[in-house]
């Protein structure tokens, strides 16, 4: 499969790329990069990414941020900063990449935990959170040509969080069972899926 890793530095979206690349043919895009740069925060950019690659069958997202906070500290600004990014970033990219998209291709977004379960500060993380999954639970059904699209919501990932501490009342999980959800996506027939796991 041809397939757009957006994110590929990342603590989740390096290890999909790492694996991925072994059998696929895979594109590694993040904003600081040199042969695939993309902003997801900005429609222009992500056009022109998909300008300069071959049809896909495959998109997944591990880009994307929210402002850490305590509730009484977020201002309107703040919810701002993860409704434009992880947010409309992840809602534009399905809207400009299905047109790219070869028939029958897979979208795969990236939530979290925290669109269910209550962790100190995430407040503006879990709004967006929880409007991805029911983006992708309504957008997947009016997707057309075959184009399938799912969101992978996991816990917090050992090593980023300590592996003895509970985040958002879960233990960490290990990246390695993360990315076989995001593989898993590519060859499922299902649409419209909210993949947890923690
Ligand atoms: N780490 C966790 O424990 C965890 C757990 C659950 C969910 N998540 C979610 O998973 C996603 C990825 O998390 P992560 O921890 O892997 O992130 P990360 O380590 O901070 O890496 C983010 C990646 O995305 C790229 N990026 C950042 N902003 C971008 C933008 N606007 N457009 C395009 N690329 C962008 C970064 O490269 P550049 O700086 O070069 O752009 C980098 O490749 C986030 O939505 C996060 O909330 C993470």
């Amino acid at each position: 499969m041809k397939i757009l890793i957006i994110g590929a530095t990342g603590t989740i979206g390096k290890e999909i790329y790492d694996h991925l690349k072994e059998n696929h043919e895979v594109y590694a895009a993040h904003r600081n990069s040199d042969s695939y740069p993309i902003d997801i925060t900005n429609k222009d950019s992500i056009k022109s990414l998909f300008d300069t690659l071959p049809k896909l069958d495959a998109v997944i997202n591990a880009a994307g941020t929210a402002s850490w906070k305590h509730f009484s500290d977020l201002s309107e600004e703040d919810y701002y900063v993860g409704i434009k990014s992880k947010l409309m970033g992840q809602v534009n990219l399905v809207h400009i990449a299905k047109d790219y998209l070869n028939e029958n291709a897979v979208i795969t977004l990236t939530t979290g935990i925290l669109a269910e379960h209550y962790e100190p500060n995430t407040t503006a993380l879990s709004l967006v959170n929880g409007a991805i999954h029911s983006f992708v639970n309504s957008a997947a059904k009016e997707l057309e040509r075959g184009i399938r699209l799912n969101v992978v919501a996991p816990g917090a990932i050992a090593g980023d969080f300590p592996e003895d501490q509970k985040f958002a009342g879960y233990l960490p999980v290990q990246i390695q069972d993360v990315v076989k959800i995001y593989e898993y996506t590519l060859t499922s027939t299902n649409t419209g899926q909210i993949l947890k796991i923690y």
